[in-house]
């Protein structure tokens, strides 16, 4: 394996590395190249410490004690409210809404906004690079309301054409619900041009930033989106703990989606009345010391700053490309001009699980199959791909090592 040119942006990559325990792990004998960023990311110590210090301190329930503890975990937990509000540069921490992750907050939108607002032959339009998430909640929708899901097509390099999604919205549109990263084809996606076309005709927008949230800095007043979802396993923080960001007048509009404690003002046989935003889409014991994390994640992120990562991505993305372009009879599935930090490929002769298990011998963790966007991966022409997806803790050097074990693959099915 010949030595990786230095790479061009300025990151102290060992000392932030030294941050992440996992990464410094031997797999089957090799140093561990953590290349599934893009399914879920690596915590640092940072965001591991503050939840172990959230266990050990403040731990209890949020809202509803008058203990100490309670009252500490309730602060903790409305400070991570404000942290995120903070990072997404949303108006209010009432348009901040804790969800499990990026799918429960899109389903909170298909169930609390969409079903309620929707008749038959109203359209909800996405486009063909969604994830699975922000497909079955739509199409249950429209089981349940009469409603009828369409979809704007993509061209060859995964790239969304912009005229058959304007020709798309029609006078029945009621939602447009998009992807800004494909976490598929690793597509970004003409989110403002889309938000513009949409509010031009009056139509919500819905972006599912799962995979985008880790890589570029984030502004829902400036992308003027109306609900904005993404998760805090991707953006280093815990799994499990989630946000659904919305624009406040139309969070007030929906009615709650789940019943239970916490999200009510009073109840009674003879009716109940629902808590203020954003408690009323909160409903039971939140995931705290998750909220906590997350919080710790953000600052860590700041801390790097998101234009320092975006750069040092970036470059990991064009080395990445060009060096796996080299290798005979593999083929890069997604090739968009706007492409976030994650390479999808195949190689002629070789099942992507096998270059996946080959590559787990080498120690290099990478993901393989549809990922869970099989519309997207049947119109590119292939069952599966390979998926190496990148972090600012990657390096060149690990990308040398994904391309000489890519070549062993291919060598052994030859
Ligand atoms: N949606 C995640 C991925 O793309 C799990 O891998």
């Amino acid at each position: 394996m010949s030595a990786a040119p230095a790479h061009p942006v300025p990151l102290d990559i060992e000392r932030l590395r030294a941050d992440f325990p996992i990464l410094s792990q031997r797999i089957n004998g090799q140093p561990l190249a953590y290349l599934d960023n893009g399914a879920s990311a690596q915590r640092p110590l940072a965001v591991i410490e503050a939840e172990r210090n959230y266990a050990e301190t403040m731990h209890a329930n949020v809202h509803r004690g008058v203990h100490t503890l309670s009252q500490r975990a309730t602060d903790a937990f409305e400070a991570a409210r404000e942290r995120v509000r903070r990072f997404i540069h949303a108006r209010s921490t009432r348009e901040v809404i804790f969800t499990k992750g990026t799918t429960e907050s899109i389903n909170l939108v298909a169930h609390s906004f969409l079903r309620p607002r929707v008749k038959p032959g109203d359209e909800i339009l996405i486009t063909w690079l969604e994830h699975h998430a922000n497909i079955v909640p739509w199409q249950l929708a429209c089981e349940a309301t009469g409603a009828v899901l369409k979809v704007a097509p993509i061209d060859r390099n995964g790239e969304l054409d912009l005229d058959a999604f304007r020709a798309l919205l029609s006078d029945r549109t009621r939602l447009v619900a998009t992807a800004h990263v494909s976490n598929a084809l690793g597509t970004v996606l003409p989110v403002r041009e889309i938000v513009a076309l949409a509010h031009a005709r009056g139509v919500p927008v819905l972006l599912d930033g799962a995979q985008a949230i880790p890589h570029f800095a984030l502004d829902v007043q400036a992308l003027d989106c109306d609900f904005y979802a993404f998760s805090g396993h991707k953006l280093y923080g815990p799994d499990g703990i989630g946000v659904l960001y919305g624009r406040e007048s139309l969070l007030e509009s929906m009615p709650p989606w789940q019943g239970g404690g916490d999200m009510i003002l009073s109840v009674s046989f003879a009716g109940t009345t629902y808590n203020q935003l954003p408690f009323k889409f909160e409903a039971g014991t939140p995931h705290m010391s998750g909220a906590v994390g997350l919080a710790a994640a953000i600052d860590y992120v700041d801390a790097i700053g998101l234009d320092r990562i975006a750069a040092w991505e970036a470059d990991l993305l064009q080395y990445a490309t060009t060096k796996l372009a080299q290798i005979e009879d593999l083929r890069i599935i997604g090739t968009a001009r706007d492409k976030a930090s994650l390479v999808s490929f195949v190689v002629a002769g070789v099942h992507p699980h096998d270059i996946g298990t080959i590559l787990d011998q080498h120690g290099i963790a990478i993901r393989t199959g549809h990922h869970c966007a099989m519309p997207a991966i049947e119109f590119m022409g292939v069952p599966a791909t390979a998926r190496a997806s990148f972090a600012f803790y990657n390096t060149r050097a690990e990308i040398d090592r994904l391309a000489d074990a890519v070549r062993s693959a291919r060598d052994m099915f030859r």
